[in-house]
């Protein structure tokens, strides 16, 4: 693993965005795993002004996003379909046929065979996550197989209450998802993991520091042999 620790959120999404764009520059057509969630927005802020600066294209890349929540209309604000589009598809030249989201409305299974088949088509360059407070990436939640490949899953309480910020009332937090499973991302040729902030701090700290366990879903990535990491100072306070 390689950990690097900026001072402010600026120094840290800028040196993501640059290498983001040296990547994309170096292979115009790569495979892209994409997250969602508060973590990647100022990146995906970087890479539209980058693209609006003619510093980088996404006209041949494809990408696969690591999940969807369950029962959302696509049109609702806070479906993974519609951030994606509002937070960067729409403002980059990207061919949306070339864009993967696993569908929240579709019958599950329809929903799981189809996601898994085209990504079992690619091989994935660089896998982006975020990380959850309770260790889980994508919504592989603690306790998940390390073998899980494309699956329904139910939030754990935890991501439930974390992610009702973004709804107006905890009610209406869906409860079920569909994620890319762990094997899955562990497929990936490159991963790249943000984490910002104190109250990821724990998670951060059992993921690097921890035992590679099923209960902390992220200590996987110990066993990948390309994984870079970037923590601000607060994510990175236990570490030392
Ligand atoms: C999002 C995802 C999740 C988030 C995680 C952190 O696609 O798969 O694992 O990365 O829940 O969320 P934020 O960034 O909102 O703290």
């Amino acid at each position: 693993m390689k950990i690097n620790v900026f001072e402010t959120k600026e120094e840290l999404y800028r040196a993501v965005a640059d290498f983001y764009i040296k990547a994309i520059n170096e292979k115009p057509n790569m495979v892209l795993g994409l997250a969602t969630g508060t973590t990647p927005i100022p990146l995906y802020q970087n890479l539209i002004k980058a693209y609006q600066d003619k510093l980088v294209s996404f006209k041949d890349i494809t990408t696969f996003n690591l999940d969807e929540y369950i029962g959302l209309p696509k049109t609702h604000k806070e479906s993974y379909f519609s951030f994606m589009r509002n937070q960067l598809f729409n403002h980059v030249d990207i061919n949306l046929d070339n864009t993967h989201i696993p569908s929240g409305v579709l019958e599950p299974n329809e929903a799981i065979k189809e996601f898994q088949t085209a990504l079992d088509d690619h091989q994935v360059d660089i896998q982006l996550l975020g990380l959850g407070s309770n260790g889980h990436i994508g919504f592989n939640e603690p306790g998940t197989s390390f073998d899980s490949t494309t699956h329904k899953t139910q939030l754990a309480l935890s991501t439930i209450q974390d992610n009702s910020r973004m709804f107006d009332s905890i009610d209406e937090v869906p409860t079920e998802s569909i994620t890319m499973g762990i094997k899955d991302i562990m497929r990936a040729s490159k991963i790249v993991m943000i984490a910002t902030g104190a109250q990821k701090a724990d998670a951060v700290y059992k993921m690097i520091k921890g035992q590679v366990d099923e209960s902390l879903p992220a200590s996987i990535l110990q066993k990948h042999d390309d994984v870079v990491i970037f923590l601000d100072k607060d994510a990175a306070s236990l570490l030392k």
